[in-house]
């Protein structure tokens, strides 16, 4: 599949738009948890419009892969959008800041829950999140749940769950899938780079090509450390991919470089950490705090 054109029919979008609106009512607030490398294209932009009226919390997560500056920008941006913002790394890190920061978000729907006499009442929050970033870890971790997501099991539908955090904090995991929301060309793009995508249905070289001609731009250093090689202004993605394939030894007949073993490696390379931690994406100009 070409990349510029890769999008879903969002089938299972609608089931779960139904889904979201249905429990709007059961929860007191709305936690979306997105990819802090790609945290634009790994939010579905509908979720603002079907959770109107409730109280929001974005979790960063995966921060141990992202920019750690572009991580504060991404985090001042979403706080001066009027979101509450944690940065997480659920796989190694700690996830504690989660139930203060609801319980600080929730303050004045505490206070009159407790002016009505309901103290200790239970506080509940919606997690949202596109498949692959980490909700189900984040969860688990949260709630120091132990079980393997349902949908992993052959024959098991999804329902929603309750998951308890502690006496007075539960989260709702909801079933159903959210998609992201391909608007531009360049959400497919960083989506497939960060593996959110199965590289089985895009064209693993371009992907790669794409990457190095990214990282090339903005992040030359930590090619040409990983790779041994030096990034020349004129070099596009392709040429460094050469470059990286060469130096690795992956060569064809007649020396010309297998650029596919390279685009492999680069990609696994990338989504494990070993080149660095980098952010794909910006916050959108003019309207970060
Ligand atoms: P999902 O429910 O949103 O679809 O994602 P899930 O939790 O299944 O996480 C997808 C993969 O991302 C898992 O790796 C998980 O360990 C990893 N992950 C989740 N959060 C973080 C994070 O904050 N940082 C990093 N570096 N990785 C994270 P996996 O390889 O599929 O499984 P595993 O071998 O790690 O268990």
């Amino acid at each position: 599949m070409q990349l510029d054109s890769l999008s879903w029919f969002p089938g299972h979008m609608t089931k779960t738009r139904r889904m979201i609106t249905a429990e709007l009512g059961n929860v007191d607030a709305v936690c979306e948890i997105l990819d802090a490398r790609i945290p634009m294209s790994s939010r579905n932009p509908d979720v603002d419009e079907l959770t109107a009226g409730k109280p929001r919390l974005i979790v960063l997560n995966r921060v141990d892969q992202a920019d750690p500056e572009m991580t504060k920008k991404w985090a001042a941006y979403f706080r001066s959008l009027g979101y509450a913002v944690i940065e997480t790394d659920a796989k190694q890190g700690g996830v504690k800041q989660f139930s203060s920061a609801v319980r600080t978000l929730l303050r004045d729907k505490i206070a009159s829950y407790e002016a009505k006499g309901q103290i200790g009442r239970v506080l509940r929050v919606m997690v949202l999140g596109i498949p692959n970033v980490g909700k189900s870890t984040f969860i688990n971790k949260v709630s120091g749940r132990k079980s393997a997501k349902a949908e992993d099991r052959p024959g098991v539908t999804r329902t929603k769950q309750w998951v308890p955090v502690d006496k007075t904090l539960e989260l709702l995991d909801t079933p159903g899938i959210l998609w992201p929301k391909f608007e531009d060309s360049g959400v497919g793009v960083r989506l497939a780079f960060t593996g959110a995508i199965r590289d089985e249905v895009v064209d693993i070289e371009e992907l790669a090509m794409r990457l190095m001609d990214y990282l090339g731009k903005n992040y030359p250093k930590a090619i040409e450390e990983r790779y041994k090689l030096t990034v020349a202004e004129e070099d596009d993605g392709y040429a460094l991919l050469e470059k990286a394939g060469r130096k690795r030894g992956f060569l064809i007949s007649g020396g010309e470089v297998d650029t596919e073993r390279m685009s492999r490696i680069l990609l696994d390379e990338f989504r494990g950490g070993k080149l660095g931690r980098f952010t794909l994406e910006l916050p959108p100009e003019g309207e970060s705090a």
